[in-house]
């Protein structure tokens, strides 16, 4: 069956729970054991000390090991996703930073497509890079050509550990072709490196773009998004074969940054509408951008596999996209002034970071999520000032299109 079919019932019996259709929220800390035999065997499982048995769950200890909203919720996720297993955070963030600790010490490279989420983007120029791991930015149009001869010309091909892809890259929607970057990561790892290839699928969610499928060990999201679509909760997913998830948990169990048990129920609740949400919201950004692609208060309009974001664009685009998804940038004639005189005449489509939620939403990246990346970095990747990112929600299309109408008719 589809994962759309399995995601309200997936993992849980109501005769754990009075017959309740839906999951309890498990708003516990601890768990009793029935004896003290018990417990022991269950951290014995729970740290490695023994193997558990295939047909017997993870006993439940302590809510920052396991608890059942979380664990239901991650068995759906890696049911979407494909994969083995699955880790909740309460935050994209934890389980980026989580991801990155988990496999980079002092010494080490890390390799990363620029541009990236800002906050991502901090976590490694600003704090990576405190605990001396060294790192390198790579835009769409560098290929593994280029950067294998950058990287043995300094000497540090043999210590990459990692590289990281955000793709398509937040907020210009320029896509890095996976592939060629996992082959990369095989020809590292043939040397005797363990080296992972982590892609961040925000912007796609597990609809519309499969890394795992083109090579990736690890797959992250900003579960505040797509993932819950409602605007009501901050959590981050992380996905993967057991391999590479088992350090990501223990670390995480150690970090103590899983997603408590209301975090996981409310998400437990979205992803249930997740292909449902993104269908219209999808179905609603092609018509919009349709719509801009004529405006002529509009300079240019950035979304994947237009023609515009350029002919090796288009081609990653069908190679490894199924749909353009629901996040639109455009830059309006004017610049800064112009941008600010259109975010503050939306009345419906709220003037807000974050993406993805059913509600659309309308920022200003160059000022807000992206203030943190230097000016001429920012020129070099076109984020230029003149930029509106538009994360597009489920409301009736006509009248998105109306709002920014009346928007830009404030500067026409
Ligand atoms: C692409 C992307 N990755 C990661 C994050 C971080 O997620 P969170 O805000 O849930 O920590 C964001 C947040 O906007 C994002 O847009």
């Amino acid at each position: 069956m589809k994962p759309e079919s399995l995601m309200m019932t997936y993992g849980y019996n109501p005769e754990w729970s009075e017959g309740a259709i839906k999951t309890p929220i498990y708003q516990t800390s601890t768990f009793v054991f029935k004896t003290a035999e018990e417990g022991k065997r269950f951290f014995a499982m729970a740290y490695g000390k023994m193997e558990r048995p295939l047909d017997e769950p993870m006993g439940l200890i302590y809510s920052r090991i396991n608890n059942p909203n979380l664990q239901i919720l991650e068995e759906r996720l890696a049911l979407y996703e494909g994969t083995d297993d699955a880790a909740v955070f309460e935050s994209g963030m934890s389980g980026i930073s989580t991801v990155m600790l988990s496999f980079l010490r002092p010494g080490d490279v890390l390799i990363f497509s620029n541009p990236t989420y800002g906050g991502t983007h901090h976590f490694i120029r600003h704090v990576l890079t405190d605990f001396g791991i060294e790192v390198y930015a790579f835009n769409s149009s560098v290929n593994v050509d280029e950067m294998r001869l950058e990287l043995s010309e300094k000497g540090l091909l043999d210590r990459v550990r990692m590289i990281y892809i955000e793709t398509p890259a937040n907020p210009t929607n320029e896509l890095i072709d996976i592939a060629p970057w996992a082959k990369f990561r095989d020809e590292l790892k043939s040397k005797g490196n363990e080296i992972k290839l982590v892609v961040d699928n925000t912007y796609m969610g597990p609809l519309w773009q499969k890394p795992m499928e083109l090579g990736a060990d690890l797959v992250c999201y900003s579960a505040t998004k797509f993932l819950n679509g409602h605007s009501d909760l901050i959590a981050g997913v992380v996905c993967g074969e057991k391999q590479s998830m088992i350090p990501v948990k223990t670390m995480r169990t150690f970090i103590g940054n899983m997603a408590g048990p209301h975090t996981s129920w409310l998400l437990t609740r979205s992803v249930e509408t997740l292909k449902l949400r993104m269908d219209r919201q999808g179905a609603n950004a092609q018509k919009i951008v349709e719509w801009l692609l004529q405006h002529p208060a509009i300079s240019r309009v950035y979304y994947p596999g237009l023609a515009s974001q350029g002919a090796d664009q288009v081609e990653i685009f069908k190679r490894q996209c199924t749909h353009p998804g629901a996040m639109i940038s455009f830059d309006v004639k004017g610049g800064e002034k112009s941008a600010f005189a259109v975010l503050n005449a939306l009345k419906l489509i709220k003037l807000a970071v974050s993406l993805g939620s059913n509600e659309s939403l309308a920022q200003h990246p160059y000022s807000m999520t992206h203030a943190d990346v230097p000016d001429d970095v920012k020129e070099s990747l076109n984020l230029t000032d003149a930029m509106i990112r538009l994360s597009v929600g489920i409301e009736d299309s006509e009248d998105i299109i109306s709002d920014l109408k009346q928007a830009l008719n404030s500067i026409s």
